[in-house]
């Protein structure tokens, strides 16, 4: 399926809010793209796909997880709503025919991140938190500006302001956002 094909089905799939945030994606990764000298296709076809599986109800994610082998882990277990990462990266290879690794990663692990992300993998993790249609986040303004200066410290703020917000709700936090946190700041702190 080319690009135009997934965008038309998503489209459907996804409804309206959803979708704008797609696109807001898929065209904040590839701005992120042009400035880091990444594949511009690439970092298109990743963030219009990061969502993918954002619609699929949470037993049929956790169905498609226990049928293909893909580990559960516990936080995924106690808030289903995760697992839109992982099944997203197996949908796309499925169902909308991508089968490059470095897109099916970056889908993997947009919501989490994860110690030593490559280009892309950051590329979309960032993208999404700062695609035009976000406004709820702190120094969002501050955020955006940094990605086009220096992307590992854009990461390190992202992930900051995700821990303290997430500490804040009291909602559950998967630990592998502090793992990932944990090795981007080591260069920032202190
Ligand atoms: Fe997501
Ligand atoms: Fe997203």
């Amino acid at each position: 399926m080319d690009r135009k094909d997934i965008d038309k089905k998503l489209k459907e799939e996804l409804g309206q809010k959803r979708y704008l945030h797609t696109v807001g994606v898929m065209y904040t990764a590839a701005s992120l793209a042009m400035r880091y000298r990444y594949d511009i296709d690439k970092a298109m076809l990743a963030g219009l796909l990061h969502d993918c599986a954002k619609k699929v109800d949470d037993a049929e994610k956790i169905r498609i997880c226990k049928k293909n082998n893909i580990e559960i882990s516990e936080a995924e277990m106690q808030t289903p709503s995760l697992l839109h990462a992982k099944v997203g990266a197996y949908l796309a290879l499925k169902k909308y025919e991508v089968s490059d690794e470095e897109i099916l990663h970056a889908i993997e692990v947009h919501t989490t991140g994860e110690p030593g992300m490559n280009l892309l993998d950051k590329i979309i993790f960032i993208a999404d938190y700062i695609e035009p249609g976000r406004n709820m986040a702190p120094r969002l303004d501050e955020v955006r500006e940094m990605a086009f200066v220096d992307l590992d410290k854009a990461l390190y703020m992202i992930l900051h302001d995700t821990l303290e917000y997430l500490k804040d709700k009291n909602a559950v936090l998967d630990p592998k956002t502090k793992i990932t946190f944990d090795y981007y700041r080591r260069d920032y702190d202190n």
